[in-house]
């Protein structure tokens, strides 16, 4: 292939492709010379370790699916070959039973060896607990004991395809010294755990203990160690746990999974909108629905609030399930924007079920259900709002509309509020475009049927 000469201005770094006695753009006289342009041809060939991207192999990792489909949902798709997960969460919330849980599918499903390691409980009380939530079967083993090296001899040549580890705080290596739980011996447990799963192409989980602010005991490199950190946790004294990732390096981190803890183990919930929803269609003042998103899943959450008369200068503003500073802010939008006094009452806000919002599609429902309870006027049932809110008073498109609306249809709502820049129909659903907060108020409280 020819190229073109170009020549650069030694003084003001103009580039030309004609070469002139005079720099066409500083006016300098015999400043332009040859420019050396940086051969572009695979420089890969001499630089040591550096790949072009697009010529590497991009092909989606395997995936072995637990069975578990609220857990595989989480995982991206399942678990990676070679990849390892930390799952973290209160003592007692179900870990090892959602893990022993996880390995006998396994087991199940693929017919080959899959090991439990368990530096916590006995031979006895696994075994019960196996039998209790039905999943014990005779690819199952049992590693019981603290030393991860005499544990992991046992996966030498491959012969499991999956390996658990409960947990990374109980166990010891012979390489590091110490107590189980320092420092030191996670991390050093934890690689030892990491490097067993690349060599043989096996996934592996390892069980975590948090501290009380919520981290997962160990050192900070134990996250960044592992491809995938998983949360497992429960909301006040319900039997309902809630797995979410923190990181995954094979997924996304915004799905959510959800269990019930039952006599037989952990059953997954599929219908998820249930659980934040008493399906009371009795009309009561300050109450509005909406659908909200958790990842992929479509949620309905029920926002209530309450107006009491004030005594005091400055009103109270009490919020659970929606961060105050939103409250505060879309109180104030509805003072300026709607010619509805707030002043005169404290207001309390709160979102059923322990559910927390943050997803902005909730503001146009919590303003409704600020608004609702100010006039002390039911909002019209069957009805769910679903848009954010400006400052300017103005409403916003949500995303994935179409998601919320057929979970609308699928729980029976017959219309929909949402923003005038909606571009959707739903069959079944009557759609009503907002474009300003004022008017989405007024109309809907006053033509409550
Ligand atoms: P566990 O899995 O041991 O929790 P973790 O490993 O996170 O500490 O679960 C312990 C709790 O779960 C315990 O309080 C009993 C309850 N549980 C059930 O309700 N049903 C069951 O089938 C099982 C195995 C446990
Ligand atoms: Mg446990």
């Amino acid at each position: 292939m020819s190229r073109i000469t170009k020549y650069i201005c030694t003084e003001c770094g103009h580039v030309t492709t004609t070469k002139t006695g005079k720099c066409p753009a500083c006016n300098s006289w015999g400043t332009l010379e040859i420019l050396q342009e940086t051969k572009t041809d695979s420089p890969s060939q001499n630089l040591p370790g550096v790949k072009i991207i697009s010529a590497l192999d991009v092909k989606a990792p395997p995936r072995i699916a637990t069975g578990i489909d609220e857990l595989d949902r989480v995982l991206g798709g399942g678990l990676v070959p070679g990849g390892v997960v930390l799952i973290g969460g209160q003592p007692g919330i179900g870990k090892s039973t959602l893990l022993l849980q996880a390995a006998g599918s396994v087991a199940k499903i693929y017919g080959k060896p899959v090991l439990y390691i368990s530096g916590e409980e006995s031979d006895a009380q696994i075994a019960l607990r196996a039998s209790r939530i039905n999943t014990a079967n005779d690819k199952l083993y049992l590693y019981s004991g603290a030393n991860i090296d005499d544990a992991l001899r046992n996966v030498e040549g491959g012969k499991f395809s999956f390996l658990v580890l409960d947990s990374v705080q109980a166990m010891t290596t012979g390489n590091d010294s110490g107590w189980p739980g320092t420092v030191t011996q996670v991390r050093a447990v934890a690689q030892r755990v990491v490097d067993t799963a690349r060599q043989y192409m096996i996934p592996a989980v390892v069980i975590g203990h948090i501290t009380k602010d919520g981290k997962i005991a160990g050192p900070m490199m134990l996250e960044h160690m592992v491809d995938t950190v998983l949360n497992f946790s429960g909301e006040g004294y319900s039997s309902y746990r809630m797995l979410r990732a923190v990181k995954n390096r094979y997924g996304s981190t915004d799905e959510l999974g959800v269990f019930e803890m039952t006599e037989g183990g952990l059953s997954p919930v599929s219908d998820k909108s249930g659980l934040y929803w008493n399906r009371d269609d009795s009309a009561v003042a300050g109450v509005a629905m909406t659908i909200a998103l958790e990842g992929s899943t479509p949620l309905a959450a029920e926002i209530q609030t309450l107006a009491t008369r004030t005594i005091f200068p400055y009103p109270r503003r009490t919020s659970r399930g929606i961060e105050l500073n939103r409250f505060q802010l879309l109180t104030a939008v509805i003072d300026r924007r709607c010619s509805i006094s707030t002043n005169n009452h404290d207001l309390y806000i709160n979102v059923a079920g322990g559910l927390s919002l943050q997803d902005p599609s909730a503001d146009l429902p919590a303003c409704a259900a600020i608004a609702s309870a100010l006039k002390n006027v039911p909002l019209a049932a069957g009805t769910c709002w679903l848009g954010e809110v400006g400052l300017a008073g103005e409403v916003r498109p949500v995303t994935r509309i179409d998601l919320r609306l057929k979970e609308a249809a699928r729980l029976g709502f017959h219309t929909a509020v949402v923003s005038s820049r909606e571009n959707v129909k739903f069959d079944g659903i009557k759609i009503v475009r907002v474009t300003h907060i004022d008017g989405a108020l007024a109309g809907m409280i006053t033509t409550r049927n």
